[in-house]
């Protein structure tokens, strides 16, 4: 490795790279083509042996990369709910990875606690929870979900007589998880990583959009844990908050709410009758990823038991220096991080208040306006528009699937696909800042390509 000084130019390069690639994106495909993907082997070679120049290494890294990447920051990108990606965003994360601050502790890095604590002051005050609400920023809503049961386990075993923390799992007394039969797969994912089967899980029916069936849900009482959701992956559907935590509050059942993408509805006056009763829950999960738009990478749980998460997540060691004020990491599983607060911050420092409730608004106007005219071109819509979430098909799954195929094959657009009730669908998730009425008529335009 060379000792010279530093050759910055390589900012530069990535900074060039990165400028060309965004002001092209809008033409370039949506996914990558296959003769583009073959470029990948080109990574299939052994470690070097020597060092390479990092602009060699950068430049392999920019040719191959951009005609291989999804573009999924673009307008036209609607798989999965993989947020777009606001400017600022891309931004603060060059300059916070550019200051290499660890965002553990307080006196490893200053900004960034200072920064976690404004940001959860802002998300307590943008989805009106309650004052107490501590958040623990982390790498999504997969993570914040395992933080927010992991708290729930703690705190509901301590009524029990039981230190789970001390005593472990083996002979503890039984706990019941009770969640939606339309639950998002990372709960159980996260239920099983706890150390429960998913025998403790009581799965109990939904509705036609994908909605906890109130009267379905078994008796509660102080040894269980109710999951509930805000946005169901494929409808956009959301629970209904305060009839269930209302029951689930009788019986001092913890509950945690799922709201990756759908807990923002709080935050749109025109929305948040969906989100109504959210605050009488214990911990929610979050992603600023998804609807918020920032970069990848992004999550957070938020707990109202400040003491029930820091039990289940803090860590010790002689050589930590915790502060008087903040330490990230003791709200997270993960001791070294990234400063995400730093983007987080400057995503919503830029958007405000307003901008925020403009995104949401606009998210879900482009959901609305995809099921309308969708419906009109002669596709079936199989679900309403509660979010940003649109479900679609053709009347039949080989032909729905066909239709995929072809969109897919396009790269005008991308969507995925998932079994919806039993049918295969296509799913389309506005979620780009970006996605302006010309780019949602030219979705439809392609829809209506595949069937002339
Ligand atoms: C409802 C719901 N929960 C959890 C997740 C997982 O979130 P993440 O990918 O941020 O871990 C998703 C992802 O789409 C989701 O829609």
């Amino acid at each position: 490795m060379s000792t010279d000084k530093p050759n910055y130019q390589l900012l530069e390069m990535a900074k060039a790279a990165s400028i060309t690639y965004l002001e092209n994106a809008d033409s370039l495909p949506v996914s990558p083509s296959k003769d583009a993907l073959a470029l990948l082997k080109d990574f299939d070679e052994d470690i070097p042996l020597i060092t390479n120049d990092p602009i060699d290494t950068l430049t392999k890294l920019s040719i191959i990369g951009k005609d291989t990447v999804v573009n999924q920051g673009g307008s036209r990108y609607f798989g999965f709910v993989n947020g777009g990606i606001l400017p600022i965003g891309i931004a603060a994360r060059w300059l916070a990875d550019t200051w290499d601050q660890n965002a553990a502790l307080e006196v490893m890095s200053p900004i960034s606690a200072k920064l976690e604590a404004v940001c959860e002051r802002w998300l307590v005050e943008l989805l009106n929870l309650p004052r107490s609400t501590k958040a623990g920023l982390v790498g999504g809503t997969s993570v914040a979900t395992l933080c927010g049961l992991a708290a729930a386990r703690n705190h509901q075993y301590k009524k029990m007589n039981w230190d789970v923390n001390e005593k472990g799992l083996i002979g503890a007394p039984n706990l019941r998880i009770i969640m939606g039969e339309q639950t998002h797969g990372t709960v159980s994912k996260m239920i099983r990583l706890l150390g429960f089967g998913t025998q403790s899980i009581e799965l109990v029916q939904s509705d036609d959009q994908g909605r906890i069936l109130v009267d379905s849900l078994p008796p509660l009482d102080s040894s269980c844990i109710l999951v509930l959701q805000a946005g169901n992956v494929c409808s956009g559907s959301f629970d209904d908050f305060t009839s269930l935590c209302t029951k689930a509050n009788k019986s001092d059942t913890w509950v945690h709410i799922d709201g990756a993408f759908g807990l923002w509805a709080e935050s749109s006056p025109l929305l948040k009758h969906l989100t109504a009763g959210i605050e009488l829950a214990d911990s929610w999960s979050v992603d600023g990823h998804k609807t918020l738009n920032t970069p990848y990478d992004c999550g957070a749980i938020l707990c109202r038991h400040p003491y029930a998460l820091i039990e289940a997540l803090q860590q010790q060691g002689s050589y930590i220096e915790y502060s008087e004020s903040r330490d990230n990491m003791i709200y997270t599983p993960d001791m070294s991080r990234r400063a995400r607060g730093i983007d987080l911050w400057a995503c919503m420092h830029h958007l405000g208040r307003q901008g925020i409730v403009d995104l949401i608004e606009k998210l879900h106007n482009g959901a609305k306006y995809l099921a309308l005219h969708l419906s009109a071109a002669g596709f079936f819509i199989e679900n309403e528009i509660h979010f940003n979430q649109v479900i679609v098909h053709a009347g039949n799954d080989d032909l729905t699937k066909k239709i995929l195929n072809t969109l897919q094959k396009n790269g005008v657009i991308w969507c995925g696909s998932a079994i919806w009730k039993g049918k295969f669908i296509i799913r389309l998730s506005v979620c780009s800042w970006q996605t302006n009425e010309e780019d949602l008529a030219k979705t439809v335009e392609e829809f209506k390509r595949t069937i002339e």
